[in-house]
């Protein structure tokens, strides 16, 4: 049975990257019932809205979605599409992968993490107001069952994956209650897992050892804020956010995105790379068990990068987006 599944193409470079990485997936001959669906800022005309209640209908139906970049109206009252997505359908395992591509501008050639971020709680939670005119507050939710799950979602990430050590990233020295608490949930979950070492690292001290010595780490779990920033660092490491995919996972929905923005600079213009969403789809297909595919339009997409066979602008090469998707679509034949 085709595998049903909500394509979000979304704004700026969104439609020319999602039409790039559904070609490729079609041509791996797995069989996919696509139901492109809209959200982002060019839709709110038609539906006074930027995340329809269609599109998250949709893909709570499917069950899997597959996601361009986004553009949030900022300034008229509409909460992030990102934001709302995730939370409506409790995706609360944000997991991204991080790997040196050999010849790629990297500052490391021996990059292999795998960062896990909380995705509902901690500063993210939405819950701001203002106190009196000039002052406002912000509040950092940390749950025992949100902290729970998301250790424990990156300990069975290490089982499944074969990795050796799991770092609970955190700041408890200073936010003693909340990131006391998600420490202590940590060392609990820790017990379950003998086979994987455990340990615990300082949020500030971890950024840096990161820039010093990526290869201490192995897969990192962290609160919102902290992963949204130790992600993006880490995106740097391996030659920057246009090669990085990402997951946001929960038990009733997974939804999988490039981590680069809609690039309004280059949109329109066929030249943004695909190969970020390309990978998200990679992380989607084994979502779906299709490991032989997943495996196909890696090794396809990641040996015409390394070879330099084909490569887009930002990296150096002449292909447009679609001239890129057709390459890796003939080397899939
Ligand atoms: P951006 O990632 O869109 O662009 C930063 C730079 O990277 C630009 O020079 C752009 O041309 C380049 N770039 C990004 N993706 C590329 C690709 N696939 N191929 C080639 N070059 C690429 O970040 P920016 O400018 O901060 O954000 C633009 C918009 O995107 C904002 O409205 C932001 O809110 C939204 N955004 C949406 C995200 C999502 O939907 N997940 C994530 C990040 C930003």
């Amino acid at each position: 049975m085709a595998h049903p599944i909500v394509l979000i193409p979304g704004d700026g470079i969104g439609p020319e990257v999602a039409d790039a990485t559904r070609r490729v997936l079609d041509a791996t001959g797995v069989a996919i019932d696509w139901r492109v669906h809209d959200a982002g800022g060019d839709v709110v005309a038609r539906y006074g809205d930027p995340l329809p209640k269609e599109t998250l209908d949709a893909v709570s139906e499917a069950k899997v979605a597959l996601k361009g970049p986004i553009a949030t109206p900022i300034g008229h009252g509409f909460r992030s599409v990102n934001v709302g997505l995730r939370k409506a359908l409790d995706l609360y395992a944000n997991y991204r992968p991080v790997q040196s591509m050999h010849g790629l501008p990297g500052r490391y050639e021996n990059v292999d993490l795998i960062v896990v971020r909380e995705n509902t709680e901690g500063l993210y939670s939405g819950l701001e107001h203002v106190v009196v005119p000039g002052v406002v507050e912000g509040l950092r939710v940390v749950t025992e069952r949100g902290s729970e799950r998301i250790v424990r979602f990156a300990f069975e990430t290490a089982k499944a994956r074969g990795r050796k050590k799991v770092t609970a990233v955190h700041k408890a020295n200073i936010l003693k209650l909340s990131d006391g608490l998600f420490l202590e949930v940590a060392r609990r979950v820790a017990r379950d897992y003998p086979e994987i070492e455990f340990d615990e690292a300082i949020v500030d001290a971890t950024a840096m050892r990161l820039v010093l010595d990526p290869s201490q780490f192995d897969v990192l779990v962290m609160e919102n804020l902290f992963g949204d920033i130790i992600s993006d660092l880490t995106a740097g490491l391996v030659g920057g956010l246009g090669l990085t995919p990402s997951a946001n996972i929960g038990e009733r929905a997974a939804l999988f995105e490039a981590v680069h923005g809609t690039a309004p600079d280059i949109a329109g213009q066929n030249k943004a790379n695909p190969t970020a969403l390309i990978f998200a789809a990679v992380l989607m297909l084994r979502h779906l068990g299709e490991d032989e595919a997943a495996d196909r339009v890696m090794t396809a997409t990641a040996g015409l990068i390394n070879s330099g066979e084909a490569r887009t602008a930002d990296l150096g090469g002449s292909h447009g987006t679609r001239e890129f998707a057709d390459a890796i679509i003939q080397t899939l034949a």
